[in-house]
């Protein structure tokens, strides 16, 4: 055991996980934007919050995402509970601290029998993700989704409507960027034909291809099109399109969708090469990708997934849906200089003690209504004070001494305008209440 003594002779840094970020205010606040934006775009689209477990068993996702994903095979956190009975060879029970929502969102569906109560939901999700991938821009070990999943409905106007969701979602974040690429990955009826001329195809061509795409050809044959190894981009550059092999209902379906996303005016582009990184998805996929971030380009995507609540043995009903990672998004903000102004209504500077004093309980009211205020902490110069308001982004500074105190008013300076204001001090309350309001 380490004793305090020895703590206190050999201080060791500890740092953070490799891939695992801190986010200090400053960013938060951006965050909390982003969150409240997503809060209400969904809500005027019908959707409620679901908060489901970061730890689920790794069952879950290996059978839901596919054993043959880089997921799956590569990137979860798992490891064994402490649950093993005595006994030699004995094993725990496997959990995986969750790579993605959906799976966590459709086992919460089938276990609370949430479509005895109500056949259509509409729920969406916020928290941390955990990939074991590579660290790089815009990747991260722990990433934050904000996602959305409806379930009971296999039409393509819901398909739509979450598509116009996300595309009002970065609107109000007033973005421009990203761009929305579609597809459609067909269904049980068509997609064998297709997966079977396609491993055709690939087998002729299989010497070209990476490792990764030779290994898991007959498994997953679709994969290799959305590989990024420049063989592989080759060889696949003639492949059979998908969108040439939907069956009748799935070719309707997804001509549905397009034109609904006419008919209200979102732009996409087709991009048959699509077909997402987990196993779930039938008819329709998509992404919302930018070229401002990189590689790591994807700022939203989902898609279709109808077979899924069976496969985790619930009853054969659709669903479709999608996540954004926040760290993406957050960067594109950044870089499109959008974000919200954060920062404080009010910084209270005094000049002298009974001025500090008068401010104080003021300060107090202030707070109480909602508005944020910071006052001086410290006896510094009026130039210093102004500094740290700067700093503190405060939309205005009351700035009191004792001159103004014995002439019974205050000076409040607008920082944007840099306007000035001597104010009574009896009004002051009442007209810092109403400049809040507007
Ligand atoms: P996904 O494409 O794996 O889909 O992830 C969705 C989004 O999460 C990506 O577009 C990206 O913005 C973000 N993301 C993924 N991995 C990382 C990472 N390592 N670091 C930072 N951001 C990342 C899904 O997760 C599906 N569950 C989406 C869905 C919902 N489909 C239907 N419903």
């Amino acid at each position: 055991m380490v004793s305090c003594e020895d703590a206190k002779n050999s201080p060791m840094k500890i740092t953070s996980i490799k891939g695992f970020a801190d986010i200090f205010p400053g960013e938060v606040e951006t965050w909390q934007w982003v969150e409240a934006q997503a809060r209400r775009v969904f809500s005027a689209y019908n959707f409620a919050e679901i908060r489901i477990p970061i730890l689920e068993k790794t069952e879950l996702f290996s059978r839901s995402i596919g054993e043959t994903t880089d997921i799956v095979e590569k990137e979860m956190y798992t490891f064994e509970d402490r649950d093993a009975r005595a006994g030699a060879g004995a094993e725990g029970t496997k959990l995986t601290l969750r790579p993605e929502g959906t799976a966590g969102v459709v086992r919460a569906y089938v276990e609370a029998e949430l479509y005895k109560i109500e056949p259509v939901r509409k729920l969406y999700y916020l928290g941390p993700m955990f990939r074991r991938e590579r660290p790089q821009k815009g990747r991260m070990r722990q990433f934050h989704q904000i996602g959305a999943e409806a379930l009971g409905r296999g039409d393509p106007y819901i398909d739509a409507e979450i598509l116009l969701l996300l595309h009002d979602f970065f609107q109000s974040l007033g973005l421009t960027e990203p761009a929305l690429q579609i597809n459609s990955l067909g269904c049980s009826e068509c997609r064998p034909q297709y997966r079977a001329n396609l491993l055709a195809f690939l087998k002729e061509r299989e010497a070209t291809l990476c490792g990764n795409c030779q290994r898991r050809i007959d498994r997953n044959p679709l994969r290799a099109l959305d590989c990024k190894e420049p063989g592989c981009i080759d060889a696949t550059k003639d492949a059979p399109s998908l969108l040439d092999g939907l069956c009748a209902v799935c070719a309707e379906h997804f001509a549905t969708v397009q034109r609904l996303l006419g008919e209200t005016k979102v732009n996409f582009t087709l991009n048959p090469r699509m077909v997402r990184g987990l196993d779930y998805y039938c008819r329709t996929t998509f992404e919302w990708t930018t070229k401002l971030l990189g590689s790591q380009s994807a700022v939203a995507a989902g898609g279709r997934y109808d077979g899924l609540v069976e496969q985790l043995s619930g009853p054969p009903i659709p669903g479709v849906g999608f996540a954004m990672g926040v760290e993406r998004l957050t960067m594109l903000l950044r870089l499109q200089e959008r974000s919200d102004a954060g920062g404080l209504d009010l910084y209270f500077a005094w000049i002298g003690a009974p001025a500090r004093d008068w401010a104080f309980p003021l300060t107090h009211r202030l707070r109480q209504q909602g508005i944020g205020v910071e006052i001086e902490a410290e006896s510094r110069s009026l130039k210093s004070q102004m500094r740290r308001a700067d700093k503190l982004k405060a939309r205005a500074v009351v700035i009191l001494g004792d001159d103004e105190l014995a002439k019974g008013l205050a000076v409040v300076r607008d920082m944007a305008s840099k306007q000035q204001q001597e104010i009574s001090l009896d009004n002051l309350e009442t007209a810092l209440t109403a400049r809040k309001a507007n």
